[in-house]
C-alpha cells in the first residue's frame, strides 16, 4: 500500500476525462481538433520518454541542464523551509535536481490528476526522500480549486518542461492567475521554450526517427484501442509546423486522401488534405514571458537561458 508512504492525500475528485465524449467533439468542429492531453496512454507516455531523449528535441536536456546548472542560486531565491507544490505528474528526475538542492523543504506537494500515476510517483519520491513529508493532491489544477492548508512556510510552485506551452495565451494566463494565488508569499519555478529559428523548431517537432510522428498518430490508434474507431493510420500523416505570427509549432494530423471513418454511432468525413490539430506548443520571449507573469501578479526576479538561448528557467515572486 505505497498511500501510507504519504504524509496525506487530498482527493478533490477531478472529474474522470471523457475521451469519447472529446473526440466526437473535436471531430464534430468545421475545423477538427483533438486536445493534446489524450496523447499521454500508457504508449502515448512511452513515446513521449523517447521524443525526450531524441538528439532533436532539445528541451528536455536543457531544462534539466539548467536547473542543475542554477540549482544552487535557485535554492538560494526559493529560501529555506518551502512546500514545494509541482504542477503535473512528478514522475521526472527534474523534481529531485531542485529538492536535492533546497534548504530544508517542508513538504513536497504533487497535484496531479491520474490518481494512479500520482499515487505510484508521490510514494517514490517519499522513499528516495525520507524525512520530506509528501502531500499528494488529486485535482485538475487548471480548475478553481480550494489549496489544501499546508502550515507554516512559504509554497513554491514548480512548472517544468515548458507544459504551460500547451496552453493558449489566454489559458496561461489563467494559470499563472490562480498559481499566484496560490503561491502569494511564495514563488514559481517554471520553464518556458524560447522563439527560435523555424528549423531548429522544425527538426525538434519532425524528428528523422518517426517518434514525434508515432506519438502524434498514436491518438488515432488510441481511438481504435478505446473507442469503436476505426482510423487507417496508413491514411493520415503527421505535420508539425511552426506559425511564427503565432509563436506556436503546430502539431496535425492530415488525411491523405477522401474517406469516412466511423466512430461508434458517428460518422466522421474527412477529405483529402483536411487536417486534425493535436497540438499547439507555444515558444516565448523571455520579455513577453516576463510581461505574461507581471500582467498576473508576479514579480521576475530571475532568468536562466542556456548559451544557445533555447530554453529558460525563471524564478518568480509571488508578492
Ligand atoms: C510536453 C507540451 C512540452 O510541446 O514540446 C513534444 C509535447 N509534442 N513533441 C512540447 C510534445 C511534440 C511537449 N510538451
Amino acid at each position: 500500500m505505497p498511500i501510507r508512504a504519504l504524509a496525506a492525500f487530498h482527493d478533490f475528485h477531478p472529474k474522470p476525462e471523457n475521451f469519447h465524449d472529446a473526440v466526437v467533439e473535436g471531430l464534430s468542429k468545421p475545423r477538427k481538433t483533438l486536445p493534446c492531453k489524450f496523447f499521454y496512454d500508457a504508449e502515448g507516455s512511452r513515446l513521449f520518454e523517447q521524443i525526450c531523449a531524441l538528439d532533436e528535441y532539445y528541451p528536455t536536456r536543457t531544462d534539466l541542464a539548467l536547473l542543475e546548472t542554477h540549482a544552487g542560486e535557485i535554492a538560494e531565491l526559493v529560501g529555506s523551509g518551502c512546500h514545494l507544490v509541482e504542477f503535473g505528474s512528478g514522475a521526472s528526475v527534474k523534481v529531485r535536481v531542485l529538492l536535492g538542492a533546497l534548504d530544508a523543504p517542508r513538504s513536497y506537494v504533487p497535484i496531479d490528476i491520474s490518481r494512479d500515476h500520482l499515487i505510484g510517483a508521490a510514494a517514490g519520491l517519499a522513499r528516495e526522500f525520507p524525512g520530506l513529508p509528501v502531500v499528494a493532491v488529486c485535482a485538475d489544477y487548471t480548475q478553481a480549486m480550494d489549496f489544501p492548508d499546508l502550515g507554516e512556510g512559504p509554497r513554491v510552485g514548480f512548472f517544468p518542461g515548458s507544459t504551460i506551452g500547451n496552453f493558449t495565451p489566454d489559458e496561461a494566463t489563467a494559470f499563472l492567475d490562480q498559481a499566484h494565488g496560490w503561491l502569494l508569499g511564495g514563488g514559481l519555478v517554471i520553464g518556458v521554450d524560447l522563439r527560435k529559428d523555424a528549423d531548429t523548431l522544425h527538426a525538434a517537432y519532425n524528428d528523422t526517427a518517426g517518434v514525434t510522428a508515432a506519438f502524434n498518430k498514436n491518438l488515432l490508434a488510441r481511438c481504435n484501442r478505446e473507442l469503436d474507431s476505426a482510423f487507417d493510420l496508413d491514411a493520415f500523416r503527421h505535420e508539425a509546423v511552426y506559425v511564427s505570427d503565432k509563436g506556436r509549432v503546430e502539431m496535425h494530423l492530415v488525411s491523405t486522401r477522401d474517406q469516412l471513418v466511423p466512430v461508434g454511432e458517428h460518422t466522421f468525413a474527412f477529405s483529402d488534405g483536411e487536417t486534425i490539430h493535436t497540438e499547439n506548443s507555444y515558444k516565448y520571449t523571455v520579455e513577453g514571458f516576463c510581461d505574461m507573469a507581471r500582467r498576473t501578479g508576479f514579480r521576475p526576479i530571475r532568468t536562466w537561458t542556456d548559451p544557445e538561448d533555447l530554453f529558460s528557467v525563471h524564478y518568480l515572486a509571488a508578492a
